[in-house]
């Protein structure tokens, strides 16, 4: 289910959401009976899955990954990268895997899509996580969501539960932004034609760059401090809901209502 675009991909390219998915999911994927993790769409090469394995099996050595891709060409190139723990189908938005995955990532696949068709593609995705588990405290599976420049120098992703959204997360190699709203460019379909005036996700990138700009004496010690410092002004007037051990890996995560677009219904 679905519709075939380009398959643009590199490797190393999603490291960076790699890490995070590896640090927010660790405990879910550590204690999934069947702990599978889904990378949706990954493209002309299979790179991004094999990545995905090895950096969450540091997290969760008994992580699976399935790669799942629409276009029945790229999955038979990737058949030959086959292992213990990784394998390729061909699909869609129907997930076609048993059970319920702990994650689905879908990096730079809906913003090809229009963004009317985001909530729905959202809800499928969604109900195909491992629900949580209140007995437990388990929150049940992630869907994480999101676009990159080619190279992964700069993301932006959504995370949302069986629920709905929870979190956005901006991320980037902080020596090659002159300021937050470089991001922009990367907003998840969801987001990116939101970035105008009247609009949750513009006041944020704004309030970010004026933060940015007072913090700008924290330069002298590097990059990181200053984003460290920018994140820290943010965060008295916006649902910042990660702390400095994040901030100084270039990340900052944010409540999705706080940034959700004004009258369209999502999810949760
Ligand atoms: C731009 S590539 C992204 C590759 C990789 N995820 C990355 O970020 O480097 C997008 C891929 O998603 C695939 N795709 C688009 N819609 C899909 C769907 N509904 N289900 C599975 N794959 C899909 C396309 O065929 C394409 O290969």
């Amino acid at each position: 289910m679905g519709t075939v675009t380009r398959g643009t991909t590199n490797p190393n390219r999603l490291r960076r959401m790699d890490r995070w998915i590896a640090h927010a999911l660790g405990r879910e994927l550590r204690c999934a009976a069947e702990p599978v993790a889904v990378d949706l769409g990954y493209g002309a090469a299979p790179w991004t899955a094999v990545e995905l394995l090895g950096r969450l099996r540091s997290a969760a050595p008994r992580v699976r990954v399935v790669g799942v891709e629409i276009e029945p060409g790229r999955v038979a190139a990737a058949r030959p990268y086959e292992r213990d723990g990784l394998v390729f189908r061909h699909g869609g938005f129907e997930v076609p895997v048993a059970g319920r995955p702990v994650l689905v990532r879908a990096a730079n696949v809906l913003r090809q899509y229009d963004e009317d068709e985001v909530a729905g593609v959202w809800e499928r995705l969604c109900a195909r996580l491992a629900p949580a588990d209140p007995a437990s405290g388990g929150r049940g599976g992630l869907l994480v969501e999101g676009t990159c420049d080619e190279i992964g120098r700069r993301h932006v992703w959504v995370a949302l539960g069986p629920e709905g959204p929870r979190t956005v997360t901006f991320a980037a190699r902080l020596g090659s932004l002159e300021r937050p709203s470089d991001l922009a460019e990367r907003l998840p379909k969801a987001l990116i034609h939101r970035n105008v005036p009247g609009e949750a996700v513009h006041a944020f990138l704004r309030d970010f760059d004026q933060a940015w700009a007072a913090s700008a004496p924290y330069a002298s010690y590097g990059a990181r401090q200053r984003w460290i410092r920018a994140v820290r002004h943010l965060a008295a007037d916006w649902p910042v809901t990660d702390g400095p051990g994040r901030w100084r890996q270039g990340e900052v995560t944010v409540r999705w209502e706080a940034l959700a677009p004004r009258g369209r219904a999502f999810p949760g």
